[in-house]
């Protein structure tokens, strides 16, 4: 089937269930909560929605254990209930992509239990079995390498006397994606999926599924993903992909997102550029959201914003003509975007900086709920409320080196159970998340933010969410512009500009709490553009500049085909 290029001009729309809403009263948001929830979604003016995992789990991974993938969750619905949001979906107009998390299943999973018995049942070789390695009579795994969340990435069964593979937790086996019948499976997954109606698919840890032959002990030693050089990227991931792409993907009108972390632009491109060899859409990048931390959120450093602009201005510059951008500040896996580049105290003006900064690149935008109405940070009251496997490595890890109260807030930071509060849909009871016992605790800021608040004020964040979809939508520059950076090496001001034609679009970010002069770069005349998005009243010109305050935004759009007033319904913002 020829390929058409639809995605390059949508908005995404993440929706992590379990914390979207509930429509059942158990506490737990559900398939029937979204389908409350489907014309608020569709208000957005997005055109999809990527479902994080939503089969039957044992949720040692909330949802990315998989043990039936071809079911819906108990506690979302039923395969029926998808069905109806499906056609629902489709019948407004919105696409629907689920998540596909095929380098490992749950340990629960029938294929690992068959797995388990034998090693000569059919299903044995579906997973990464090894001996392991004695000295000195001292039995040793089969390899250095260490797992993402829980020490080494090896766990031994004595039944069998052999070792599994696990790279996540060890309720997360790795599949042995060598093996054709493995492959065949995934393969069942996608078809049914894709027969069912859906769009595509989001690919979680995809450039972890092949593995160097021999699995090679790895050196230097990194604490955590020891080994990574030789299970990510490898030849054979792609091989793979070639072939889900080739034997099923080819054969529908659907989209693929890979998640690949710690990739460079220069490997992704190895998937995603546009041409024969290509077997990906997108790629989700991981760099940008790595300006405040050493490769992994648990690990903080001061934010350095030029850290940020490197890599988004990487991955821009590099895929230009070439290939397309995945666009996200947030989702299930980080802390919330306002907490983090931004500022709690300056939430409204810095939560639409941000959103204009990655909206207006080129690429396909990722919005993660909660996000359109800026919702921070949680303070959890102590380490035994945080249920996340991730996190709970992370404090182990520094249990002991680090007074309690210390990790605490560490962890309140830097976990990603920031971003699985329950969704704010109004000041009430439980935020308007369940009528019953939210599963974990709602952010108590939701009184002051919420989606019924926000829907009420024309300048409010979910509104100016809604007119940047729009705005991006409706303009070949926000859409296929060329991108180019300016001033590079500013430590406060993040300025970029898309051409397209004769239009040009200036996006002028402030990351400071301080004002500061800003300068137009030469050959600008802001006089000339029309401000398209700001986030305060009031924005003089003086000396082809300005005074910037705290967090502020100015987008100029320089159209020399339209009269100045065409655009100027869009500024009625604050
Ligand atoms: C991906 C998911 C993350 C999950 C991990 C293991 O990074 O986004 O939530 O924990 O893969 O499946």
């Amino acid at each position: 089937m020829a390929k058409s290029h639809w995605y390059k001009e949508m908005a995404v729309y993440q929706i992590w269930t379990r914390s979207f809403c509930d429509g059942n009263g158990d506490g737990i948001g559900d398939l029937y909560g979204v389908l409350k929830k489907l014309d608020y979604i569709k208000s957005l003016g997005v055109d999809a929605i990527w479902f994080s995992p939503i089969y039957p789990s044992p949720n040692a991974d909330f949802g990315y254990d998989i043990s039936d993938y071809m079911d819906i969750h108990p506690d979302y619905g039923t395969l029926d209930t998808f069905r109806e949001v499906l056609d629902r979906a489709h019948g407004m107009g919105l696409k629907v992509f689920m998540d596909l998390v095929v380098n490992h299943t749950s340990d629960e999973h029938p294929w690992f239990q068959e797995s388990k018995k034998a090693h000569t049942n059919p299903y044995h070789d579906y997973y990464i079995w090894r001996h392991g390695r004695v000295s000195r009579g001292k039995r040793y795994p089969p390899n250095n390498w260490t797992s993402m969340f829980e020490g080494g990435a090896w766990e031994y069964n004595e039944d069998l006397d052999e070792y599994y593979l696990h790279l996540f937790a060890r309720k997360q086996p790795d599949l042995n994606m060598a093996n054709p019948k493995v492959r065949e499976e995934v393969k069942n997954i996608l078809r049914f999926w894709l027969e069912m109606g859906v769009d595509g698919f989001r690919e979680d840890v995809i450039t972890y599924i092949g593995k160097a032959p021999g699995l090679p002990d790895s050196y230097p030693r990194l604490p955590i993903a020891n080994g990574i050089k030789y299970y990510s990227n490898q030849p054979e991931a792609h091989k793979y992909l070639k072939e889900f792409k080739h034997d099923v993907l080819d054969h529908y009108d659907c989209f693929t997102v890979g998640e690949s972390p710690m990739t460079t632009a220069d490997i992704a491109l190895s998937y995603v550029s546009e041409g024969p060899d290509q077997v990906l859409d997108e790629m989700i990048a991981f760099s940008h959201m790595e300006a405040d931390c050493l490769k992994t959120d648990m690990i903080q450093t001061p934010f350095d914003l030029r850290k940020m602009k490197r890599a988004f201005s990487d991955w821009q510059e590099k895929l230009q003509g070439k290939a397309w951008n995945a666009l996200y500040i947030e989702n299930h896996d980080h802390p919330r975007i306002i907490s983090r580049y931004g500022s709690e105290q300056h939430r409204v003006e810095s939560g639409k900086m941000l959103a204009a900064m990655y909206m207006l690149q080129r690429g396909t935008p990722f919005i993660y709920q909660g996000q359109e109405i800026g919702m921070t940070n949680i303070r959890l009251k102590s380490l035994d409320e945080f249920q996340d496997v991730m996190t709970h490595n992370g404090i182990r890890l520094v249990k002991g080196l680090l007074p309690e109260t210390t990790i605490l807030k560490l962890a309140n930071k830097a976990s990603r159970e920031n971003s699985r509060t329950p969704v704010q849909w109004n000041s009430e009871k439980n935020a308007g998340f369940t009528d019953g016992e939210p599963w974990f605790p709602v952010n108590d800021n939701y009184r002051e933010i919420n989606v019924a608040d926000q829907e009420n004020d024309p300048d409010s964040l979910l509104n100016f969410y809604r007119k940047l979809i729009a705005f991006r939508k409706a303009n070949k520059v926000v859409l296929y512009g060329d991108y180019y950076e300016h001033y590079k090496k500013d430590k406060q001001f993040y300025v970029y500009e898309r051409n397209y034609l004769n239009k040009k679009l200036l996006v002028i970010c402030s990351f400071s709490k301080d004002q500061r002069r800003f300068d137009a770069p030469g050959g600008v005349s802001l006089k000339n553009g029309v401000l398209v998005f700001c986030n305060y009243e009031m924005n003089q010109i003086v000396s082809n500049g300005f005074t910037a305050r705290p967090y502020e935004l100015r987008v100029y759009l320089f159209d020399p085909e339209q009269p100045k007033d065409h655009y100027e319904g869009l500024r009625k913002q604050k």
